[in-house]
């Protein structure tokens, strides 16, 4: 299989050339112990630079060109670049395509902070929509079909609408539907598929992005297939998109200095994948199942698959290599299962007060060490189980859930976050001058920051909106449920950023 950077990369290595020229430790030898030896010689002499040899990602004409084409190929786009900034990257590039200043764009309330960053570097106008709340696993799910009309129907003038698709737990929209709607608007769609780079290889996955009629996605190459961390992909396709304004933006936000063991690494991701896509997934899956299948053998713990949410929740497939398990009926917090793992040399993906979220991909399969991975993570989540662990040595977390339920006004609260008003957009607050105020006397002001409470992890208020009394309100009764915030500098809440007007 052709990887036209990685082969150019390998013949400037092999002329041996002196490298009058950057980067400074030239080819490992300048460069400080332990991380010379850690690295090694032949990552650190693959450290090369800019040569003409070696093409230039501003203005792509030789291997660089002919490594994106085969990627825009491989997922069927029109174009694709590399993102050496990651998906976050990818995500500012996208908004600040599609949209030109003070242009509306629909985004998910619980959007990546990438996205909160490209609205403020494109000068976009969020019109936010709220997932359904799961409440059962304490998960956000989709933004619906429905929900985009009706933000269409009002607001016609949307220009694009962005979706997180599959989400961190694996749960897709039913993207093919929503790129109808907002086409049939002449508004483009924008998926962040950071969680999807793999979809489109395997019919058991839900579809990608380019297939659904996206018209441009972010991909995590780096977080699901063989790239090194940092490394993404984004794929542009149709007409809607000016491509020469996408390389432009790409270029404007790119370093001239990109990293070729990145950008060589998406090469030989993409040429992996290329050459065997879908057995890769059938690992993928393999390893997935088995460790699903365990964990299920274990009473009380729900390890939430398809049957629990798709069709409903605006959720319209999912990705059963996200393997999540929820941990309420155990009375043990995420966080708290997640340290207990990690004692015993098993790290995690991502938690959350309810559940535990276990990343499985190709790489995980083979048969025999994957079998024994598994028999440790029951093992390790075994001495968590009930029946091993009294009440008093659990974590709080069932003990408030229940004053939470006993509580028929915070149940109420919690589910129903307030109604917010937008008084300045993100970029005024970006720039302006904040000052910091006790939470309670900043009613009237307009907030400087994210606050967030999980669950449900939805931003009760985000930048550029006005704090209120009910906001006010409702995070003092979340605090006293010692529900974790996330988002603000103060996470006590004692103290808030707003703008001084
Ligand atoms: C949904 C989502 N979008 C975007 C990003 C940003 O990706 P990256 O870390 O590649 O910049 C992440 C990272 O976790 C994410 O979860």
């Amino acid at each position: 299989m052709k990887q036209p950077l990685v082969e150019a990369m390998e013949r400037y290595l092999q002329e041996q050339v002196y490298p009058l020229h950057t980067p400074g430790h030239k080819g490992g030898r300048g460069m400080a112990e332990p991380l010379r030896s850690l690295l090694g010689p032949a990552a650190l002499r693959m450290d090369v630079s800019l040569m003409s040899e070696l093409d230039d990602i501003h203005a792509p004409s030789g291997c660089i060109k002919a490594a994106q084409e085969e990627a825009a190929r491989l997922y069927g786009s029109d174009a694709c670049f590399m993102a050496v900034n990651g998906t976050t990257g990818a995500i500012h590039a996208m908004l600040m395509t599609a949209l030109r200043p003070g242009d509306k764009v629909l985004i998910p309330r619980n959007a990546h902070r990438s996205v909160m960053g490209g609205l403020i570097l494109a000068d976009a106008t969020p019109v936010y929509v709220q997932p359904a709340f799961i409440k059962e696993i304490g998960l956000q799910g989709q933004v619906t079909p429905e929900q985009v009309e009706e933000a269409f129907a009002q607001h016609s003038d949307l220009k694009a609408v962005l979706l997180t698709s599959p989400n961190y737990f694996g749960m897709a929209a039913d993207v093919k539907k929503i790129a109808e709607i907002a086409h049939a608007h002449d508004a483009a769609l924008l998926v962040d598929e950071a969680h999807g780079p793999h979809l489109g290889f395997h019919k058991s996955f839900p579809p990608s992005a380019m297939q659904c009629g996206a018209d441009m996605a972010a991909q995590s190459t780096h977080k699901i297939l063989g790239a090194l961390t940092q490394s993404s992909l984004l794929q542009v396709k149709g007409t809607r998109i000016d491509l020469q304004h996408a390389a432009d933006v790409m270029s404007l936000i790119t370093t001239t200095s990109p990293n070729y063991l990145l950008m060589g690494s998406l090469d030989a991701a993409r040429a992996q994948l290329a050459e065997r896509g879908t057995s890769m997934m059938e690992d993928a899956l393999r390893a997935a199942r088995l460790l699903r299948s365990e964990l299920e053998k274990m009473q009380g713990l729900k390890v939430i698959g398809p049957e629990d949410i798709v069709g409903k929740y605006g959720i319209a497939s999912m990705d059963i290599t996200k393997v999540a398990i929820n941990l309420r009926d155990w009375s043990i917090s995420g966080v708290k299962a997640a340290e207990a793992l990690r004692r015993d040399k098993i790290a995690v993906e991502l938690v959350d007060p309810q559940n535990v979220l276990f990343l499985v991909t190709y790489a995980d399969w083979a048969p025999v060490q994957w079998q024994e991975t598994v028999t440790r993570i029951c093992r390790s989540l075994r001495k968590l189980a009930p029946a091993n662990n009294p009440l008093e040595a659990r974590s709080a977390w069932k003990v408030r859930e229940e004053e939470l339920k006993n509580s028929e006004k915070a149940e109420a609260l919690q589910m129903e976050i307030p109604v917010t008003e937008t008084a300045a957009s993100l970029r005024t607050v970006f720039y302006g001058k904040k000052k910091t105020l006790p939470l309670t006397e900043a009613a009237g002001c307009i907030c400087a920051e994210a606050i967030s409470f999980y669950p449900p992890g939805i931003p009760v208020i985000l930048p550029g909106e006005r704090v209120t009394e009910e906001i006010i309100h409702w995070c003092a009764v979340m605090k006293k449920q010692g529900l974790p915030v996330s988002g603000p500098a103060d996470v006590t809440l004692r103290t808030v950023r707003v703008l001084d007007e």
